[in-house]
């Protein structure tokens, strides 16, 4: 991956939207025309609800409305509901689910027929992806979702099926599933729990039918990632979901992100450019190999920076594989790129108070908002879900965007996370979520973090924004 690489990356076609709001709101993108109904299928423990998950973020962090409709907790919620007001408490154990079993058969289809129904009233609401996160393991089931879906003008239905044959997968996520307090499993032993989880399984097994129907728009998942089957997809979202899961995979590892060692014009509280480290991020990247090494030991590690003088010297003294992506440089800040926060407000005091009011859409002028960096990271979270250990030396809002993608951060958060210099962020992504460890490094290093002024007061006062840069100890 050179510069050039990098972009092409993905390969994957740009979204349709429309470029606008120069110096001041961005309109949010148009994806109105997308309706999609994503309905998983898989026995249980198939990592179907990790997988829509999964999903839900990513195409979140690309700003799609997406929403997970999951069938088994709104059999749950209206289990509860009746045991509440009649005293009946219905029993779902294994036996409830076997197909032998006419009202529990019953009970279950309404319960999928109704789950699709809140999904199709939240699209017609205005969502573009609701996930119908259920077995739908039967030819029957998917031939009933697709009528009712066939209803309604311009949606799609798409099936993902999760196969998963690595027993040591499937055993962890039952595991999962008895260990975490699942409310099926409460008044259970976890022995029994497990007990009843597999015979459940085994109920499903006897009626699953993998999907064949040619005519159907389909997925197919097998061990996360290690083969997909994919006919029938076609249309800019479908591809693009297509494409993400194929990317996708369970090999445990670590990222890690660090900014650039304290620049020049972090220095001189200067945004942007391109200037070579101070003496103290000097230092900095001549510490950052022991850290990386006492942490990672002798797994391999490939380091990413962007195409900016101050990440590849940050990663000079790192013996591993290193690759720049000109996707990874930092926020380009237009026209005022060069000048401090109190030269902007001075200069440009409309725009300036339009980023306060909303910072992840603001774009500045002749220069980038965080909404534009989400969608050219695009490419580098895709690259990120295929590898393993990876070190990104990057830059403050360029991490903030992967950082609130693997910590699932809403849009309005996402501007002012706190990404300090001096610091190696360790993340490593877990079935539901991620572990974070932060390293600081006891080297000195300016504060670069402008936190959001709170409404009605005076955005940047000489007070406040010198605090912004003051020199701090380790961070
Ligand atoms: O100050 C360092 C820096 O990386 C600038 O180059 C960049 O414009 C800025 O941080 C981004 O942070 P914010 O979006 O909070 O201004």
């Amino acid at each position: 991956f050179d510069a050039e690489t990098s972009r092409k990356g993905s390969q994957a076609p740009t979204p349709p939207q429309a470029v606008t709001g120069i110096g001041k709101k961005v309109a949010k993108p148009d994806y109105s025309e997308s309706k999609i109904v994503l309905a998983m299928v898989g026995l249980p423990a198939r990592g179907k609800s990790y997988l829509s998950n999964k999903l839900m973020i990513y195409l979140k962090w690309l700003e799609y409305d997406v929403k997970v409709f999951n069938v088994g907790q709104l059999r749950r919620t209206r289990a509860r509901q009746k045991a509440k007001e009649s005293g009946i408490k219905e029993d779902h154990s294994a036996s409830f689910f076997s197909h032998a079993n006419a009202e529990g058969t019953l009970s279950r289809d309404r319960l999928a027929a109704d789950s699709l129904e809140m999904l199709i009233k939240w699209l017609n609401e205005g969502g573009n992806v609701g996930i119908h996160d259920a077995t739908n393991s039967t030819r029957d089931r998917r031939a009933k979702l697709e009528a009712r879906v066939a209803k309604e003008h311009g949606m799609q239905l798409i099936f993902l099926e999760s196969i998963c044959n690595d027993p040591a997968v499937i055993a962890a996520n039952i595991a999962l599933k008895v260990g975490s307090g699942d409310p099926d499993y409460k008044d259970f032993s976890p022995g029994k729990a497990k007990e009843d989880f597999i015979r459940r399984i085994q109920e499903y097994e006897k009626v699953y039918e993998t999907i064949t129907e040619p005519h159907l728009s389909y997925l197919r998942i097998t061990n996360v990632g290690r083969e997909v089957t994919v006919s029938r997809i076609n249309g800019y979202l479908s591809s693009r979901i297509a494409f993400y899961l194929m990317n996708l995979h369970l090999k445990p590892r670590s990222i890690y992100l660090s900014r650039h060692g304290e620049s020049q014009y972090n220095v001189l509280q200067k945004l942007g450019g391109d200037s070579l480290l101070s003496p103290h991020g000097m230092q900095y990247a001549k510490a950052l190999p022991a850290l990386i090494k006492d942490n990672i030991g002798d797994a391999q590690l490939t380091v990413w920076t962007s195409t900016l003088r101050r990440t590849i010297q940050t990663a000079e003294f790192l013996d591993y594989t290193k690759l720049t992506w000109k996707s990874l440089d930092e926020l380009d800040a237009g026209v005022c790129d060069g000048m401090t926060y109190e030269e902007i407000e001075q200069a440009y005091p409309d725009d300036f108070a339009n980023r306060d009011e909303d910072k992840f859409n603001y774009r500045y002028r002749g220069g980038e908002s965080y909404r534009d960096v989400v969608i050219r990271l695009e490419p580098v979270i895709m690259e990120l879900e295929r590898q393993e250990n990876i070190l990104i030396i990057g830059h403050q809002a360029i991490l903030r965007c992967l950082y609130a993608y693997f910590h699932h951060l809403t849009q309005e958060d996402l501007p002012y996370v706190k990404i300090p210099l001096h610091t190696v962020i360790k993340l490593t992504p877990r079935a539901y979520g991620c572990d974070e460890e932060r390293y600081a490094l006891p080297i000195t290093a300016v504060n670069t973090h402008r936190p959001k002024p709170k409404a009605n007061e005076p955005t940047v006062q000489p007070s406040t924004s010198r605090h912004y840069f003051t020199e701090v100890g380790s961070a």
